[in-house]
């Protein structure tokens, strides 16, 4: 049985009458009206990509928050095409919006859990708004089970506090959460005025899992420290307040299968005939960076690496285009506006540099690329760049190496302060703060041998094949039933 038949027979068995409910902020397509109707947009969220093809796979509720303002219904089948579950949508107000997303989320917790010297703004107002927003999630996901036996399965740090108030309402429901980025440090976390409230949503829930062990010892600390709980490092567990809860790690992936089919159909074909006739004719080496534009990911210092790159082995000049495609993301926010016009203005500074004739080194699309396109620029590229300076997970490393043809195949650059960087041990591993060592790594990765290529990328393929999307969820699953069970 593969693990897609895996992840069925799990849910249809062990978890036969009992709801299946996914909370995550973000919906996990965007509706857009065009001249042909609706078309459903794949939002640029890890989260999103991973948990999708589970729930079309098992079906059951995804509840979120709306920001579609073009489809109003409080209840959606997706996806439209081919429904499989039910979106069940909440509605923020637009101060709501403010406070729990853009302030207490992405202002407050994003930069406190990712370590890149970026200070958390902390704001009473914002917190207020974020407990507000859980209490409507958890209010929204209560309703739609009714009395019946459920499995809630919450996402990420916008949701917190959900663990807790939906044990409050009703115990026995069986609670996971899953945090998506990064846990810090003790250290880095202790400044947080609602370190406690947070903790104490988290500590409600049956199983917490992060991507990495490491993630999951920093919670553990953080939680000795910060509270009066008893740490169970051998089975790693925390009891608190006649409660236990099993934080596990469990890296999340991408559905291998799923992409290999894509990578087969017309419309990434298509797409690889035009991106063949653009690039071949304008370079030799082409290399892709895929990212939502956010501090965390180094743009910049990827950029700067190749700028000294060019510098330095000045025979890639007129040779060597990057392609980085960058999806714009909270761009109400200072940190993010500041970003994209450092992004700009780097790009132009280097772009000039080299420029001769026809040849910019840099290339950089800003708007939405279709998933198929880009699917298309991964198998046209010899090289991806992942430098994010801190990052939970990373799929778009994933992606790129599944992307890969057995024969010549593209390689990874992977930035080592990224999750997937403890489990592809076959990729190429950088620091992108030290530039020269980045440079150097960029001029080796295009100089390795075929061989060296091709036997690198079959060790990654078969990591994936192996550790897929149902594999992650089977995994998460099968540990809340196991402790239902106990
Ligand atoms: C990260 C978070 C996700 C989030 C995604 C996109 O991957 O872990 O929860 O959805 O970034 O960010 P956005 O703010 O656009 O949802």
């Amino acid at each position: 049985m593969d693990s897609f038949e895996g992840l069925k027979d799990l849910v249809h068995t062990k978890l036969r009458e009992t709801l299946l409910v996914v909370a995550s902020n973000r919906e996990p397509y965007i509706h857009l009206y065009g001249e042909e109707g609706i078309t459903e947009i794949r939002p640029p969220s890890g989260l999103v990509t991973a948990l999708d093809p589970v729930m079309r796979a098992v079906g059951g509720v995804w509840v979120a928050s709306n920001w579609d303002l073009q489809v109003e219904e409080e209840r959606v089948q997706i996806p439209i095409a081919n429904p499989s579950y039910t979106l069940r949508r909440i509605h923020l107000s637009k101060a709501q919006q403010d406070g729990f997303y853009y302030g207490f989320s992405n202002e407050m917790l994003w930069p406190l859990c990712h370590i890149v010297h970026i200070r958390p703004s902390f704001r009473r107002a914002d917190w207020e708004r974020y407990v507000e927003v859980n209490r409507l999630f958890a209010e929204a996901i209560l309703e739609e089970i009714e009395d019946q036996n459920a499995l809630v399965w919450v996402q990420d740090f916008h949701l917190a506090l959900v663990p807790r108030l939906l044990k409050e309402a009703r115990p026995d429901l069986l609670v996971g959460h899953f945090w998506h980025i990064p846990w810090p440090n003790p250290e880095a976390f202790r400044i947080c005025p609602w370190k406690r409230e947070l903790l104490e949503g988290l500590l409600a829930a049956d199983l917490l899992g992060f991507h990495i062990r490491y993630h999951c010892d920093n919670f553990l600390k953080t939680v000795g420290m910060e509270l009066e709980a008893r740490v169970i490092d051998e089975v790693s567990a925390v009891q608190y307040q006649n409660h236990t809860t099993s934080v596990k790690p469990f890296p999340i992936s991408i559905d291998y299968q799923g992409i290999k089919r894509d990578l087969q159909g017309p419309e990434v074909k298509d797409e690889l005939g035009k991106i063949q006739k653009l690039f071949r004719k304008r370079r030799e080496f082409l290399a892709v960076g895929v990212d939502r534009v956010d501090y965390t990911k180094g743009i910049l210092e990827r950029i700067q690496a190749i700028d000294r790159f060019l510098e330095k082995y000045h025979e890639y000049q007129g040779r060597f285009v990057y392609l980085g495609i960058g999806s714009p993301s909270r761009v109400h926010l200072h940190e993010y506006k500041r970003l994209w016009s450092d992004v700009l203005d780097l790009i132009e500074t280097v772009n000039w540099r080299y420029r001769a004739e026809q040849y910019r080194p840099i290339l950089f699309r800003d708007e939405h690329v279709s998933y198929p396109r880009i699917l298309a620029y991964y198998m046209s590229a010899d090289l991806a760049l992942v430098s994010a300076l801190h990052d939970g997970m990373n799929l778009v490393a994933k992606e790129f190496i599944v992307s890969q043809p057995e024969e010549d195949p593209g390689i990874l650059i992977l930035s080592q302060f990224t999750g997937v960087a403890r489990e592809l041990h076959e990729a190429i591993l950088v620091n992108p703060y030290d530039t020269e060592v980045f440079a150097d790594t960029i001029k080796t990765v295009l100089e390795m041998p075929k061989e060296e290529r091709e036997r690198r990328n079959r060790w990654l393929q078969e990591w994936i094949r192996e550790h897929d999307i149902y594999w992650w969820a089977s995994s998460f699953l099968n540990e809340m039933v196991s402790l239902k069970r106990g």
